[in-house]
């Protein structure tokens, strides 16, 4: 007789059915896992083998074989455990096997029988509710499963709970899901940088409209500090963003305690981070940082101080919103549309432009450090700011009145008319409009228009530069909540660009 068992494997955030068969036939005593087992996947058996121990089941001594099928499909990961002893229960006559028929099965073993957590546990909850069937999980990882949807539950904290379980002598209750947390500033107020009004203002613009955003200043100017603020005065998840979000959260196991989050995710990568850290893959392949912060914040502070293979691997995230890894057998493709904002001294000593300070290489020096980016990098980041010194006087003033609270009111005012114009297109905001979208809503009047043609010849903007400028200015416009775009917002997005040239 041979028992299946549904459990999955993760491409990506896709989690894919894969059908655990276990079969134990008459011969010498043998225990195998096939079907492209991982060495995690391999390792099973001595897991499987002592949780079963722990609860008074020995193996039988025969030939035990577990197949994982599809065979060409890899399995990654520890997960296989649960499916594959639930299997041997099944053809051990332990468990009646047309009550695991309904079911998607994950989760760990430990030697002692418990049942441990794993990552993936939301996918494949979503998956099992594509398959019409329920989810065998962790007990840990229940709360997290439930956010599903409407599916049956069973989140087992040890294998012998399990079996009570499916011999109806101890049920285990359906998991709760957690509630969402609030949105959450994390305690920052813009409030608390002195000065700094155009810095200010372009963070809003940002955060407004969805730019990618680059701050160039000297040390200690506060340009790390504006970025940690802007979580605080972006508007909050969707719901189905959310999900989304702790999907890919979930595969990379950081989903705290289960609970789904509707804040925004902001993420600072230290310069020394891979090309596998920021986009992807490795040994096992896991979503990178330009993933993990999909719908949300990727902060590079210090961006020439990154490699330049790893900056240059963000362009294609950062233009088509997903990052592709490419591995031996597959391509894996996790969803990437992120915000990026970026920060950088404009020279090594940080100095340039200021005699007192400047070391005596500059301006020399400046070229050198500039040139670490690239040009299509830059291109792609529609905000650029210069962040001065803050002088003695803006720090002796008191707080401004202003701070995050009302900033981030007039950029969810922003925001709702974008949602609202965006609505049945690709975009979702005016930093993805492109194209004969961005010409039909960003059009300025006569006298915009005669500001552009002049900055256009006067500047020498590309194509690029000149859109770049087009969608800036209509985020302007839409702070003001103004239906045309005007010569005062193409006059100010003028100021916001690009202040480096490369070669
Ligand atoms: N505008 C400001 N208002 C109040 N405090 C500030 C301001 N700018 C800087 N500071 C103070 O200086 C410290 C350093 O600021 P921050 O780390 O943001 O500088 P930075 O521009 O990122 O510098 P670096 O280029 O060295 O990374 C802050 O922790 C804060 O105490
Ligand atoms: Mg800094």
């Amino acid at each position: 007789m041979v028992a299946h068992v549904t459990t999955v494997a993760f491409i990506g955030i896709e989690a894919r059915p894969v059908d655990v068969q276990v079969q134990i036939a008459s011969g010498l005593p043998a225990f195998a896992v096939v079907g492209l087992p991982d060495k995690a996947v391999a390792e099973s058996r001595e897991r499987v083998r002592a949780a079963l121990g722990a609860i008074g089941l020995a193996l039988p001594p025969k030939r035990i074989i577990v197949n994982l099928a599809p065979a060409d499909l890899p399995k990654e990961g520890s997960h296989y455990d649960l499916p594959i002893a639930v299997g041997l229960l099944m053809a051990m006559n332990v468990i009646p096997e047309d009550a695991i028929a309904e079911y998607v099965v994950l989760g760990e073993l430990g030697l002692d029988g418990a049942i441990q957590a794993v990552p993936g546990v939301l996918p494949a909850a979503m998956a099992a509710m594509g398959l019409s069937k329920g989810l065998i999980c962790p007990a840990a990882s229940g709360p997290e499963a439930a956010w599903a949807g409407d599916i049956s539950i069973v989140a087992a904290p040890s294998l012998i709970a399990l079996a009570n379980h499916f011999k109806g002598t101890q049920v285990l209750s359906r998991p709760l899901a957690r509630p969402a947390e609030a949105p959450a500033s994390g305690g920052l107020d813009l409030r608390d940088i002195k000065g700094q009004e155009s810095a200010k203002r372009a963070l809003e613009v940002a955060a407004a409209g969805g730019h990618n955003l680059l701050m160039i200043g000297p040390p200690g100017s506060g340009k790390s500090m504006l970025a940690a603020r802007l979580p605080g005065i972006l508007p909050a998840l969707e719901p189905r963003e959310a999900l989304e979000v702790s999907m890919i959260q979930s595969l990379a196991g950081t989903l705290p305690g289960g609970r789904i989050s509707l804040n925004r995710p902001f993420r600072n990568p230290h310069h020394s981070a891979s090309m596998a850290a920021l986009v992807g893959g490795g040994a096992r392949a896991r979503p990178g940082e330009v993933s993990l912060a999909h719908r949300g914040v990727l902060f590079l502070d210090e961006l020439p101080e990154f490699s330049r293979q790893a900056l240059d691997s963000l362009r294609q995230p950062l233009e088509s919103g997903a990052a592709v890894v490419a591995r031996a057998e597959a391509h894996i493709t996790y969803p990437a549309r992120v915000q990026l904002v970026a920060a950088m001294n404009p020279c090594r000593c940080g100095h340039l432009g200021d005699a007192a300070l400047a070391c005596a290489r500059a301006p020399k020096c400046a070229g050198e450090y500039q040139a670490r980016l690239s040009g299509p990098l830059l291109d792609r980041i529609d905000l650029h700011v210069d962040v001065p010194p803050v002088s003695a006087a803006d720090l002796t003033l008191p707080p401004p009145a202003e701070g995050s609270a009302e900033v981030a009111a007039r950029v969810e005012a922003a925001r709702d008319l974008q949602r609202k114009r965006y609505a049945g297109t690709l975009a979702s905001c005016n930093a993805e409009a492109d194209g004969e979208l961005l010409m039909e809503i960003a059009s300025p009047d006569p006298q915009g228009r005669d500001l552009l043609q002049v900055a256009v010849e006067k500047l020498k903007l590309t194509a690029r530069g000149y859109h770049r400028m087009l969608r800036v200015a209509r985020t302007l416009a839409d702070l003001e909540q103004c239906e045309t775009v005007r010569r005062s917002h193409v006059a100010e997005a003028l100021a916001y660009r690009r202040l480096i040239f490369t070669a």
